[in-house]
Order: C-alpha cells, then sequence, then structure tokens
C-alpha cells in the first residue's frame, strides 16, 4: 500500500489486531476516527499485563502490588504531563473523558466564580459535551450564554468573537478542532483576547490532542480537557489539565475516599492536587494503558503522524470534491484529518448504510453538533476521519462506495 516517504503504514497497520478483521467480507475500512480510534497491541497488552500481574487498588496499600499499580498510574500522569506540555503533574487530573473534565469545570469552578449576569462565551462548533454543562450552569446562576458565529465554511467569525468580549465576560470555553468538520480553531488569539478581559479559558482537546502538538503553557489555557480513546487509549479515561492557583482555590466535584485529608463528623479537610479531584477507585488500567498509547504515538513521532494524515486529508478532498453532488462542509486550510460531506438529495444515514455493507464504518449524522447543523442549515453530514493507520487505498475504497451507494440512492 502507500506511504508517505518514510511513513511505514503497513508496519503500523501491523499493531491494531482489529484491521485484520473483515467485515461484510471485505477488510474493513475504519474511517470513524474521530468518534474513537482503533487500540494497538501494546495497549491491549498493557491492559492484560495490568489485571494479570498487578491489579491493586492505588495509594491505599502498603504491599508490592499496590505500590506497582500506583506507580503505573503515577506514570502515566507524567506522561500526560509531558504530552500536554502542563508544568506539574499537580495540575493534571484524570477524568472519564472530555465531557466529565468540562462537567468537573463547570460545577466546581463555576459554581464558585459565576454570578447572575455574568457572561460565559462558547462558539458556534461546540459539542453538546461542551455546551450543555454551561446552559446548566447559566441557568442555576443566572448567567448569560453567548455563541461566536461562524461563516458557511465553519470558521469562527473572530471580529464578532472581539465583539462579544466585555468585562461581564467570565469564561470563554472553545474547541480547539470541530469533532464534526474537522476545522482548527485560532485558539490562540481566542485565549489572548479572552484574558485581556479577564475571563478564564477552557480548551476542548477532545479531537486535537491525538493531531495537533499541544503545549498548554505556550497556549496558556486555564483548562484543558481530552480523551484517551480518541488516541488510541482505552474508553473511560481522560485528563483535564488546569492551572494551579484555579485549581487550587476550586472546591471538589465528587466527595469520597482520596479527595480528603481527614475526615471527621464535624467537619472534612481536603487532600492536595490533583487528588482533591479523584474521589474514589479511579480506572487504574485504563489509565495504566493510556501511558502505552501515548508512547505509541511519540514512537512514531506526532509530527510524521500529522503529515501522513495531511496527505490522506488532501488526497480525500480532491477525490470527494470530484464527485457530483458531494459538497464538503468545513473545506478550510486549516483543519484536522475529518472530511464531513453532504450529498445532494440524499439522507446522511442511508449512505451510512450502504457504505457499512461494502465494510466501510463512517459516522453520519448530527455528531453530538446539533446547534452547528442549524448554523450550516444541515441535518446531517456523513464523517470520514483518518488516524495514523489509514491509507489512501482506503479512501480508493470510500470513493468506490460512495459512487455504487448514490447510484443506488438517486
Ligand atoms: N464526539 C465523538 C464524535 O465526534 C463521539 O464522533
Amino acid at each position: 500500500m502507500t506511504s508517505t516517504a518514510g511513513y511505514d503504514v503497513e508496519r503500523i497497520r501491523s499493531q491494531f489486531p482489529i484491521l485484520q478483521r473483515e467485515l461484510k467480507g471485505k477488510p474493513l475500512v475504519y474511517f470513524d476516527n474521530a468518534a474513537t480510534s482503533q487500540k494497538p497491541q501494546v495497549v491491549i497488552d498493557a491492559l492484560v499485563e495490568y489485571y494479570s500481574m498487578y491489579n491493586a487498588n492505588i495509594h491505599r496499600g502498603i504491599h508490592t502490588l499496590a505500590e506497582e499499580a500506583t506507580a503505573a498510574y503515577e506514570a502515566t500522569r507524567e506522561a500526560v504531563r509531558a504530552f500536554i506540555g502542563a508544568p506539574s503533574t499537580e495540575e493534571i487530573i484524570f477524568t472519564r473523558g472530555t465531557t466529565e473534565g468540562i462537567n468537573l469545570v463547570a460545577y466546581s469552578w463555576g459554581r464558585a466564580n459565576i454570578l447572575e449576569g455574568d457572561e460565559i462565551i462558547i462558539s458556534s462548533l461546540e459539542h453538546h459535551s461542551n455546551i450543555v454543562p454551561w446552559q446548566m450552569l447559566a441557568a442555576e446562576k443566572g448567567a448569560v450564554l453567548k455563541v461566536i458565529p461562524i461563516n458557511a465554511h465553519g470558521e469562527i467569525l473572530l471580529e464578532e468573537y472581539y465583539k462579544l468580549l466585555n468585562p461581564r465576560t467570565k469564561l470563554v470555553s472553545v474547541v480547539h478542532a470541530s469533532n464534526s468538520l474537522g476545522v482548527i480553531n485560532p485558539v490562540k488569539v481566542i485565549i489572548d483576547a479572552a484574558h485581556a478581559v479577564g475571563a478564564v479559558v477552557m480548551i476542548d482537546g477532545a479531537q486535537s490532542t491525538v493531531h495537533l502538538d499541544i503545549n498548554v503553557q505556550e497556549l496558556d489555557c486555564d483548562f484543558f480537557a481530552f480523551s484517551g480513546h480518541k488516541l488510541y487509549a482505552p474508553t473511560g479515561v481522560g485528563a483535564l489539565y488546569g492551572k494551579r492557583e484555579l485549581l487550587e482555590a476550586m472546591p471538589p466535584f465528587h466527595g469520597g475516599g482520596e479527595m480528603i485529608k481527614e475526615v471527621r463528623f464535624d467537619g472534612t479537610t481536603y487532600n492536595d492536587l490533583p487528588y482533591k479531584f479523584e474521589a474514589g477507585t479511579p480506572n487504574i488500567a485504563d489509565t495504566v494503558a493510556m501511558k502505552a498509547a501515548l508512547e505509541f504515538i511519540n514512537g512514531i513521532g506526532k509530527e510524521n503522524i500529522r503529515r501522513h494524515e495531511n496527505d490522506l486529508l488532501q488526497y480525500g478532498t480532491e477525490q470527494l470534491r470530484q464527485i457530483p453532488g458531494i459538497q464538503i462542509k468545513g473545506d478550510v486550510a486549516e483543519k484536522v484529518s475529518v472530511i464531513s460531506f453532504v450529498a445532494e438529495g440524499i439522507h446522511p444515514q442511508d449512505l451510512g448504510v450502504l457504505l457499512d455493507q461494502q465494510g466501510i464504518a463512517v459516522r453520519t449524522g448530527s455528531h453530538c453538533t446539533m446547534p452547528l447543523m442549524q448554523c450550516l442549515n444541515i441535518t446531517g453530514t456523513t464523517r470520514a476521519s483518518f488516524a495514523a493507520y489509514n491509507t489512501k487505498e482506503e479512501i480508493d475504497r470510500l470513493v468506490a462506495g460512495l459512487h455504487k451507494a448514490i447510484k443506488i440512492l438517486r
């Protein structure tokens, strides 16, 4: 199969057992990576090794297994810190994923800091998980939720954003890369402008962390959340970065074991960072395995993966543009490897079903961004999203599959 120069895609593919699978009598083409990526053998092995060799609860036991499990869990925290360029592991909180990270900030920071009449700004590109928590907070506090408009290509209108900013703006929470369109937001500019009016900034890194170099210190964001399962790690684990001074001032999210220093019936003192935000037995196995996923990415090199994915994006975009009646949504220069499109007169779901029958997995619908679909005046799209292991030959399969499907459906 064709590879980007020096990029051994066949070697990478061989590390993903699921890619050996056939679907409907054909080799699987997995183009639903923006929903969740597949897992390399090293990640699967890390899970098996954890449960086979050193399964124990962490931070509690003095026995050897507990110490080994604790060390592995904390080693992932350091790996995450390095992966996103955070200053310290105390500022890395393990979560179930991006959604929990955003909810943690909305519940803990939001309830303590947002007052009646305060303003929260999000963008039109947001996933429901970066809309609904702020709607809930705004309703509880009597705050106002404002939305940055976009153009027809899904690009944020920065001039309109600047107009929304004012001294009542307390929080700006925006997505780094759109899950629906792949469009990359100019987050550095957004962050700096928000800071100029004294607002705190949260970045939803669910889609960007696997594709782009992330350095939270350079970005100077106040909070950054991502999910492990979109970057080759298991489901059910992710991380939230927060600036130390903000996290220290924030009340806990969940109460229970681990997040306390001392509990008495007449009062409780809370643990230090990051444990103050990690009540209860966490998702140890999946967290441990997330380190293997980060090492897998670092081993290939994020820059190399990005170059390969950009090649796929460019190739796929050129191919799809040639199919009559197909219109790509978010067809802009600055994007991650997502191609979202509509086919004239055809429902995305019908297209998705016919592609599935040809062994091609794509996502269809509103992609948990119903308001974005309303802004674009569509009900949904068909979305192909690429990862480190995808190939141009697979894109050719998609193109052939689309021709076939369109012929049937028109
Ligand atoms: N947010 C994920 C997606 O875009 C599930 O598919």
